[in-house]
C-alpha cells in the first residue's frame, strides 16, 4: 500500500510508521530523517537564506520545497508500497505530491498540544538503531540502550514552540487539503501507542 501519515511534532508518526513498515512491508520515507542526515550539506546555490538543511531545522523552520522536493521525488522512484511520513508540510507540497504518486490511504493523527509538547521534550532517540524512546512513556529495559540515548537537536522547548506554531500556519491546511479531497481518516493520537496502532492497522486494512 501507498500510505501517508499526517500529524504535528511529537504526534506519533515515527512510532506509527515503524509499525506500519514491519506490518505492511512497505518502505518508511521520512523527510525529517532523511535531513537530519544531510544536515551538512550545502544548498547555497539555491540562493536559499541558510546554506545548509540543518540550520533551518535547529531554528523549527522549514527546509526549503526545492530541496525537500527532490528528497521525496527520489525515494518514491526507488519505493513499490511506502509510508510517508514528515511530507508534505504546506500545500505546495502536497501539490508537487500529486504529481509524483498517488495514495492508497491519508491518516492524521490527532494530539492536543499540551500531549505534544511534552511527548517532544521528553523524546530520547537510539543512535545506533533510530529507535524512538520515551522517558516517561516508552523507556528502554537495556540499560546500555538507557545509557547511550539521545535527544534530538530540535527537541528543546523554544524549538518546539516554533515547530508547533511553524505546523500550525502551514501543516494544517495540508490536513484541510486531504479533507477536501474527501480522502483523510483522523486518528486519535492521544492514546496509548498500542491503541494508536489498532486505530492505524484497522483504518489502512479497510483502505486496501
Ligand atoms: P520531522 O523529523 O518530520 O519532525 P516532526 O514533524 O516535528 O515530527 P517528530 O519526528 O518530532 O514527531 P513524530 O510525529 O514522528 O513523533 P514520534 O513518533 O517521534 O522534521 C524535523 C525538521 O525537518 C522540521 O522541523 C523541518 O525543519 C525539516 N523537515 C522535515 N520534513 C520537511 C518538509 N517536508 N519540508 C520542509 N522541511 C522539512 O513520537 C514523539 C515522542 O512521543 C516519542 O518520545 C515517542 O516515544 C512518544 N510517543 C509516540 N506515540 C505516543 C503515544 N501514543 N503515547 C505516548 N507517547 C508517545
Ligand atoms: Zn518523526
Amino acid at each position: 500500500p501507498r500510505i501517508l501519515i499526517l500529524g504535528a511534532p511529537g504526534a506519533g508518526k515515527g512510532t506509527q510508521s515503524a509499525k506500519i513498515t514491519d506490518e505492511f512491508d512497505v518502505d518508511h520515507i521520512t523527510t525529517g530523517d532523511a535531513l537530519r542526515n544531510n544536515k551538512e550539506m550545502d544548498i547555497s546555490e539555491l540562493d536559499t537564506e541558510y546554506d545548509t538543511p540543518g540550520e533551518y531545522m535547529d531554528r523549527g523552520e522549514l527546509v526549503p520545497d526545492e530541496v525537500v522536493n527532490a528528497i521525496v521525488d527520489e525515494a518514491l522512484s526507488q519505493a513499490d508500497g511506502f509510508v510517508l511520513d514528515g511530507y508534505p508540510r504546506n500545500v505546495e507540497q502536497a501539490e508537487e505530491l500529486e504529481d509524483m504518486t498517488d495514495l492508497d490511504v491519508v491518516l492524521s493523527l490527532e494530539v492536543g498540544e499540551e500531549e505534544l509538547v511534552h511527548r517532544l521534550t521528553g523524546r530520547r532517540m537510539d543512535p545506533e538503531t533510530g529507535d524512538i524512546y520515551h522517558v516517561e512513556y516508552n523507556p528502554p529495559e537495556d540499560p546500555d540502550v538507557e545509557a547511550r540515548l539521545e535527544q534530538r537537536d530540535d527537541d528543546t522547548e523554544e524549538t518546539v514552540r516554533e515547530r508547533l506554531s511553524v505546523f500550525h500556519e502551514n501543516t494544517e491546511p495540508v490536513i484541510e487539503y486531504y479533507e477536501g479531497e474527501g480522502v483523510l481518516e483522523r486518528v486519535d493520537g492521544e492514546q496509548a501507542p498500542d491503541a494508536v496502532w489498532e486505530d492505524v492497522k484497522e483504518t489502512i486494512e479497510n483502505a486496501v
